[in-house]
């Protein structure tokens, strides 16, 4: 790495941050080593209010199943909203909330809580227990949080999918998780595009297995057009309205289930994420404290979407653990131009920024071509702190950030993190690390992450190998819901004697300074757009138009914007379509995958052949088809292919 350079943070940043200082941390990283329990008890404590106090810590008697501050009790809504009100803060503006069409709405941490009480007494007077799962399926708003908010404070798991999915892909999880309620508007607004929820919540509820779903409750957010089923479906305003702005809050053991999130794995279909109040709870706050350096006077924005676990960890509940003021927005990056987020960040004064390398990308490129959606055409002076998440920041567009976003004056906390961690887990501290260009740099206090061989052992610094976590830490995956041997098969398999959690990442740590730097996904999971989508989802989506298609294989392949694109090899059920005959097809069967699981499963590039390469025993080369899908020439051995001719088939020639 001796030909990057390293940025420093500025010294006046260093002064005022919350963990200032390399000391500081290093201090923090050997307190979790020599007491590790004690590290994390002392944090729980600081940071959290407990109805009862926990005794015991960790609890490892079941691994991998391990469990965090078992005996505490707490409410996570309690924590998020009264607690603050307790210390003054109800007139405090929790969230700002700007629409797609940029209105603007705020709510103060004092208005939150009592629309998050209405919702929760609105759950709870149509039969919602604690235990109960409750979906969400809803766009950017203050309601999307208050819903959240509402199933935490009655001890109801809430799961939210994100309104890109499609009625089929939420049919599946309402299924698993045998929700008996869905929150839901009648539409949600993108782009200046009127989207349906509500019709999309219907469909999925005729097609079978969602029995268990008793009350559909919907927020207006547009007034439109939708169908409603008597004795199941309401106007959440109906409802909540009449109902009282106070309700005691539902304590909970700090183990029990706060929310599922369906994600996506190598094999099958996407898991259900499961979550605990107490040690989740505390590393959302742990880390918006000392990766986001969350001040009283901040204005934070996170741009991900309640549907995905940023916007849980870093919109829900971290931002709102520590009495902060942020960004909840509903539109877009490029709507009414590329030049949203930072007329956004100077009108509302933002002063920390997180978003995605793929919403970078985009932007550079739109800035590069008009002056006018160029961050320098703002006033974004306020900023002080960048963070980037969801996939790796190639240096270039990370340099821009820091130059043309944060004018060189604001740290990047480049955060390596997953739906399964709840939290960070690799990142700079911004009052600390110096910064690499394309490196998650360091592991978080208290968390033990390493590199190692497919044995276990440590991997020397400057040799890749794979991504573990040596230790259970407070906010990990608890379960996959439903799957309890899924779980132990993906995250603690027995090649690493059920010891460590596998990431599924690949990493290589830096000769000199130890910093490590992701390498990409060692399964089957593709990451497009910052989206994550197993392969073997989209062919079972592929294959699933059955009167077309014979057989799919689908890889991943670089991709300027959007980090990886879905490309997929396709043989018919008929003659392999050549011209404007495949054009059609392919459009027929990316539509088919945007209604099988959602649009941002479409493959981009759909290439059809006679056969897939394979060996002669049968297994698909996936290999080659990586390279076929590069363009790249085949360097591979290819004698045990069966059939090379079709090589030429699969390579796109369009
Ligand atoms: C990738 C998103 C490099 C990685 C929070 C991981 C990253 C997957 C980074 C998890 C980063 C996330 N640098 N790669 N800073 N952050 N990833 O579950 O492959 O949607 O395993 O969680 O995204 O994606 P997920």
């Amino acid at each position: 790495m001796s030909d990057i350079t390293i940025h420093q943070p500025s010294a006046e940043f260093v002064k005022q941050a919350n963990v200032s200082g390399m000391a500081a941390y290093e201090a923090l990283c050997k307190k979790a080593e020599t007491d590790y329990e004690g590290f994390w008890a002392e944090q729980a404590r600081e940071l959290l209010s407990w109805k009862t106090p926990f005794t015991k810590v960790l609890d490892e008697s079941n691994a991998p199943f391990f469990k965090w501050f078992e005996d505490g009790t707490l409410n996570a809504s309690y924590n998020c909203l009264d607690r603050n009100i307790e210390k003054g803060l109800g007139d405090k503006t929790a969230i700002i909330f700007e629409a797609d069409g940029g209105e603007v709405t705020k709510a103060t941490y004092s208005q939150l809580l009592a629309k998050t009480c209405q919702y929760a007494n609105a759950l709870k007077s149509v039969g919602v227990k604690k235990g109960d799962r409750v979906m969400i399926y809803i766009s950017m708003s203050i309601e999307g949080v208050a819903a959240m908010q509402a199933c935490a404070r009655i001890g109801a798991t809430h799961s939210v999918v994100f309104g890109g999915f499609s009625a089929q892909s939420l049919r599946d999880r309402v299924e698993d998780t045998g929700a008996v309620a869905i929150i839901t508007a009648d539409q949600q607004v993108r782009g200046g595009k009127h989207l349906p929820l509500k019709a999309i919540v219907d469909e999925a509820l005729t097609l079978g297995g969602c029995d268990s779903v008793k009350n559909v409750l919907v927020v207006n957010r547009t007034g439109g057009d939708i169908a409603m089923t008597a004795g199941r479906d309401q106007w959440m305003a109906d409802l909540a309205d009449k109902q009282a702005t106070t309700c005691e809050p539902e304590w909970v053991g700090a183990e029990h289930p706060l929310f599922l999130l369906y994600t996506s794995g190598s094999t099958g279909k996407p898991k259900g994420v499961q979550h605990s109040t107490g040690g989740y709870l505390l590393h959302a706050a742990l880390t918006t404290k000392w990766t986001f350096d969350l001040k009283d006077n901040d204005v934070f924005w996170c741009t991900a979407d309640i549907g995905w676990v940023t916007g849980h960890t870093y919109i829900t509940y971290g931002p709102l653990a520590l009495g902060g003021t942020e960004i909840v927005f509903e539109g877009v990056p490029t709507y009414p131009d590329a030049g949203r987020f930072w007329k956004m960040i100077q009108d509302h004064k933002v002063s920390i920024f997180y978003t995605a390398p793929t919403a970078i990308r985009s932007l550079i490129k739109a800035a590069e071509a008009n002056d006018a959606v160029h961050p320098k055409s703002y006033d974004l002076s306020s900023l002080r702190l960048l963070g980037s998440v969801g996939e790796p920041i190639n240096p270039a567009a990370w340099e821009w950030y820091y130059k043309h976003v944060g004018g060189s004056r604001c740290p990047i906390v480049d955060t390596f993190w997953q739906t399964e961690t709840g939290g960070h887990m690799i990142t700079p501290l911004p009052g600390v690390t110096p910064m690499v260009p394309g490196s998650c740099t360091l592991p978080f206090p208290g968390i033990q992450a390493a590199v190692v061989d497919e044995a276990g052992h440590d991997m020397p610094n400057g040799q890749g190998g794979i991504l573990v976590v040596k230790r259970p830490w407070p906010s990990m995956i608890r379960t996959i819901w439903n799957d309890p041997e899924r779980f132990i098969k993906s995250y603690y398999p027995e090649e690493f004697k059920g010891k460590y959690y596998l990431a599924g990442d690949g990493a290589i740590r830096d000769e000199k300074t130890g910093y490590f730097t992701i390498t990409g996904r060692i399964d089957d999971v593709l990451n497009v757009s910052g989206h994550r989508m197993g392969t073997m989802e989209i062919e079972s989506a592929l294959v699933s138009c059955t009167e077309l298609v014979a057989e799919a294989a689908v890889v991943g392949r670089p991709d300027d914007t959007t980090g990886e694109a879905i490309c997929a090899f396709v043989v018919l059920k008929r003659s392999r379509p050549t011209g404007d005959e495949a054009k059609a097809i392919a459009k027929i069967l990316r539509d088919h995958v945007g209604k099988e699981i959602g649009p941002i499963a479409k493959p981009k590039d759909i290439r059809f052949g006679d056969n897939l390469p394979k060996t002669r025993s049968g297994k698909i080369m996936r290999r080659l088809l990586r390279s076929l899908a590069k363009n790249e020439a085949i360097t591979q051995d290819t004698s045990t292919l069966e059939n090379p001719a079709i090589l030429d088939q699969l390579t796109d020639n369009h």
